[in-house]
């Protein structure tokens, strides 16, 4: 017997060697989807009915700072360097661990409304954050976030926490938990605890999670600095490789994105932020073009300001389209891709498509709204058209996060008001 089957949905499998199916079947077992197809054969513990709406894989948020989800909209419009200085990081200087998670708790708690399963974190105070996403019951990709700037005993103490973090907590909450190391950026971190952080990476077996030329600020500090932009300096000491997740990388050129597709990095691209930051726009259809496994992240509250991946998925088509001057670029199946399939593969977990033997992580939309009528194409509604609260399910490792428009695994009233009230905390203190 199954536990979950999902019937009558229009099912999205993003796998290319099924395709769509207009009127589907998916079958869960545990943790694992265990059947997708026109009609399973066998009893099941419990059945949704998704007549009318779509049922695809979750989305996966490759680049965020979970618990930034209380500072949105604290400081906007300002230039980076006075809303950095002068605001993100006073207050975030004054952050406590509960901060961090009844913050983390809120972006799960969107996150879930909003159809993201699975995402990439990188912050502080992470234990407090593994918490928050063990009760939520959403998978994700942590990375205690570490800088040294150039101070040797700082970065004795910074990779000592990261190691302490990675020990303890990868695989944690049954697997849905994995850790990365999250050295913060080339030119927070300097070059020598660069590469011990990749040693120790390669040592423990998980991924590296880095910020990338988000300005042109770091371009011309590095040049400065080396000789040369982030890119050649990363792989002239060996640093990248195919675990590497690289968010950003707006400043590339020709020859630096070639590197990132010979060396395997995966590309979170981030386009809302980076809008609204002006922090410049990712050569994102010269990386794609390439070849290299590009995905979609929100980054942190504070530059975007919320985690919808339904309008990351839409501004990422809209940035590229204006940019280049050409319509057809970054189409509505390939932001998907980005969206899912390429996530997943960026954080190293079986799921962006709904097939045999994947991780059970999937949403289902529904369609039966005014701005989804009437449909020709289901993925240019889901890119163009569809918001994250169209979606009415959320189901992550095999378990019901979200029925119908009500999150199961989280007291929404409870974090809602605590989130308000941490917000004022954080206010009087400054
Ligand atoms: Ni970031």
């Amino acid at each position: 017997m199954v536990d979950i089957l999902i019937k009558n949905g229009y099912v999205l499998t993003m796998d290319p060697t099924k395709g769509d199916l207009e009127k589907g079947e998916v079958a869960i077992k545990g943790n694992k989807i265990i059947y997708v197809g026109k009609s399973y054969e066998g009893p099941a513990e419990y059945v949704i009915n998704a007549e009318g709406t779509v049922v695809m894989p979750g989305l996966v948020n490759t680049h965020t700072h979970a618990g930034m989800a209380l500072l949105r909209g604290y400081a906007d419009d300002l230039p980076l360097s006075s809303w950095l200085e002068d605001h993100i990081w006073p207050i975030e200087s004054k952050l406590a661990p509960d901060d961090l998670y009844i913050g983390t708790k809120l972006a799960c708690l969107e996150m879930i409304r909003s159809g993201t399963t699975a995402f990439a974190d990188m912050y502080i105070h992470m234990d407090r954050v593994a918490k928050a996403v063990e009760e939520s019951g959403m998978r994700a990709a942590l990375s205690y976030g570490m800088l040294d700037l150039g101070d040797p005993e700082k970065a004795e103490r910074e990779l000592k926490e990261g190691k302490r973090f990675v020990s303890e907590f990868n695989g944690a909450a049954d697997g849905r938990i994995t850790t990365m190391y999250g050295p913060h950026a080339p030119n927070t971190c300097s070059r020598d605890f660069l590469i011990r952080v990749r040693e120790q990476a390669r040592k423990d077996n998980v991924k590296v999670h880095i910020h990338v030329l988000e300005t042109e600020a770091e371009l011309n500090q590095m040049k400065e600095q080396f000789g040369m932009c982030s890119v050649n300096m990363l792989d002239e000491a060996g640093f990248l490789d195919a675990d590497v997740l690289a968010a950003h990388c707006i400043w590339l050129s020709e020859g630096d994105m070639d590197i990132l597709r010979d060396r395997g990095v995966s590309v979170s691209h981030n386009p809302v932020s980076n809008m609204k930051l002006a922090s410049g726009i990712a050569p994102v259809p010269g990386l794609l073009d390439r070849g290299v496994n590009v995905s979609l992240g929100t980054d942190g509250c504070a530059s975007n300001n919320n985690l919808d991946m339904f309008e990351e998925m839409k501004m990422a088509a809209l940035l590229h389209k204006v940019n280049s001057m050409n319509p057809t670029v970054v189409d509505a199946r390939t932001v998907l891709e980005m969206a899912t399939v390429n996530g997943a593969k960026a954080l190293g977990i079986q799921a962006g498509m709904l097939k045999e033997g994947y991780l059970a992580d999937l949403i289902i939309v529904d369609m039966n709204r005014a701005h989804l009528t009437p449909l020709y194409d289901v993925s240019s509604h889901l890119v163009y058209s569809a918001r994250g609260s169209d979606v009415i399910t959320t189901i992550v490792n095999g378990q019901v996060l979200m029925k119908d428009g009500t999150v199961l695994s989280i007291d929404e009233k409870e974090v809602l008001t605590k989130a308000r009230e941490a917000s004022e905390r954080l206010v009087s203190k400054s």
